[in-house]
């Protein structure tokens, strides 16, 4: 373990909360529930894990976060994140949860959000800060998504903004773009998923940045591929949330040289862990992945809290700390 990383101040801005669903709480709960898994034990699980793109990974992703249905057990799962994220020295995540997938089988907006929200609060204690955020499913209509929206307006103070996630192919950031002008209006901070070689990935950036206005991308590094596109993203300031070890899973490779690339034209791109219950790794392992410098991971983390959706003063106190991590170490 890479004694630097784990004490580097570290932000966290793509993690989809069901994608930290382990396979010993997914029995805890599925006893719970009185619900039974196809499964006899933890290995059996693991070795269930067989995708290879990400239709493939949706699939065997939607199937395990059947066994959340109530308030304790979307409080059990954040807890459990948020408990490895402080072993991390994570000191600030955004953390996406996905209402539909619940609401779709029955089970409530309220006790999704509920559970979620007891959890960071407790999770203060821990010295980690964290807020939410509400990612719409794209495969499914737009008129859902909407609904969606208008059902968390009571919860508004709760959430920091939307994103969009779910299985890109045929589904471009346009077909929401009424959605996300709703969302803004709302005071939503806005950010979309990008996926890594999808189909159309640079013309989806582009209706991202250009059409929607998000104020950042997830995953996003085929922006290499159009430069006008990667210089609008260094005039925004827009930044990149990637993730390394889940492009791994679900494309060719772990895209660290498009990572690179971007470090080095100085777009705020970050890394992250996605799913990291599927994707074995956490924040830790991602950065150790890449394998750069001392200087360019705390680089990378200087990048995540400047993109944070939090006040100057907050971001200022996490980059002073960084300063201080990096001149002592
Ligand atoms: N939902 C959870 N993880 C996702 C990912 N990496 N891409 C799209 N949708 C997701
Ligand atoms: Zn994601």
């Amino acid at each position: 373990m890479s004694e630097f990383i784990a004490g580097l101040p570290k932000a966290e801005l793509h993690l989809h909360i069901e994608g930290t669903l382990e396979p010993e709480l997914k029995f805890e709960l599925a006893g719970r529930n009185g619900l039974e898994l196809p499964y006899a034990n933890v290995e059996e699980i693991r070795a269930a894990y067989a995708f290879n793109d990400l239709p493939s990974f949706l699939k065997v992703y939607y199937e395990g976060m059947q066994v959340l249905r109530t308030e304790p057990d979307f409080y059990d799962l954040a807890m459990a994140y948020l408990r490895k994220a402080a072993s991390q020295n994570v000191r600030y995540a955004e953390i996406f949860f996905d209402p539909q997938a619940h609401t779709s089988r029955g089970v409530s907006f309220d006790v999704v959000i509920r559970g979620l929200r007891r959890a960071l609060i407790d999770a203060e204690r821990l010295g980690v800060r964290a807020q939410l955020i509400m990612c719409f499913l794209r495969d499914f209509q737009a008129e859902y998504a909407m609904a969606t929206l208008l059902e968390s307006l009571p919860y508004k103070e709760w959430i920091v903004g939307v994103g969009l996630d779910s299985d890109e192919k045929g589904n471009p950031p346009a077909k929401f773009a009424a959605v996300y002008e709703r969302a803004r209006q709302e005071g939503y901070l806005l950010t979309m998923h990008c996926d890594v070689d999808q189909d159309d990935s640079v013309e989806h950036i582009r209706q991202a940045v250009q059409d929607i206005g998000v104020n950042r991308v997830d995953h996003g590094v085929n922006v290499l591929e159009d430069p006008a596109l990667v210089g609008e993203l260094l005039d925004r300031g827009i930044g990149l949330t990637c993730c390394p070890i889940s492009n791994g899973y679900v494309t060719d490779s772990m895209k660290i040289e498009g990572i690179r690339k971007l470090l080095d034209l100085g777009v705020k791109v970050t890394i992250n862990s996605d799913d990291p219950a599927y994707f074995t790794g956490y924040v830790q392992e991602n950065l150790e992945a890449l394998n750069f410098s001392d200087a360019d991971l705390a680089q990378l983390e200087r990048n995540a809290f400047e993109i944070t959706w939090l006040p100057r003063h907050l971001k200022d106190a996490y980059l002073a700390e960084i300063d201080a991590y990096v001149a002592k170490a």
